[in-house]
């Protein structure tokens, strides 16, 4: 446990709960309809992975209700979160505005709800995967792709089969099959964390 995380780590349940629903109702009021429906999938799904699984399914509701929280500022809003909260701008999140999300969600994170370190990995590498993943990233990066509001693709209908049995075969397929083909086809960069996380899996497999 980080000192940090103490105050989250004091919430009972019941806290933890009117926490969810105080989010819901801020997220309903500031994203667009479909960002919100998507992010109340992911909150679903990663409750009913965090079940399968054995994580606590109140920080996977609160982490992956809050995941996309910051999907929707624009360029400068994103530069000026940089500089007024003294981030650092690594080449990638320059040139692919999309990692960005991640990166200041867990500022976000940490700073309005001050969810716990884990939690805020979570959000941090959502888009990308990591090596070492935990269990809390692995739910939240397959949350977000297997959520009831996307579209049923044959691709996905394997991620969500996988999700099932085993989240690191889901986590390989989905890096294998969408994200590497998406990111050649856009002859966009590869962000070395989605490398590294291909390679833990099949180094641990
Ligand atoms: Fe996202
Ligand atoms: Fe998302």
């Amino acid at each position: 446990m980080q000192v940090e995380d103490s105050y989250f780590l004091s919430l009972s349940n019941q806290e933890k709960e009117v926490m969810l629903e105080n989010i819901k109702q801020e997220l309903k009021t500031k994203m667009t309809e479909a960002r919100y429906r998507h992010s109340l999938g992911t909150m679903q799904k990663a409750k009913e992975l965090a079940e399968l699984y054995g994580e606590d399914s109140l920080n996977a509701m609160l982490t992956g209700l809050v995941h996309d929280i910051a999907k929707e500022m624009t360029k400068e809003e994103y530069f000026l979160y940089f500089v007024q909260n003294k981030m650092q701008m690594d080449e990638f999140d320059k040139v692919q505005l999309v990692a960005l999300h991640g990166k200041v969600g867990a500022d976000i994170a940490k700073k309005k709800y001050h969810f716990t370190k884990e939690m805020q990995d979570a959000i941090f590498y959502h888009t990308t995967g990591r090596a070492n993943m935990t269990k809390l990233d692995k739910i939240i990066f397959l949350a977000d792709k297997i959520e009831d509001t996307r579209e049923n693709t044959e691709g996905l209908q394997q991620v969500k089969e996988l999700a099932k049995r085993d989240m690191d075969e889901a986590i390989l397929w989905d890096i294998d099959h969408f994200i590497i083909p998406k990111m050649i086809a856009q002859r966009k960069m590869i962000h070395p964390n989605s490398i590294f996380a291909r390679n833990d899996i099949i180094k641990r497999k």
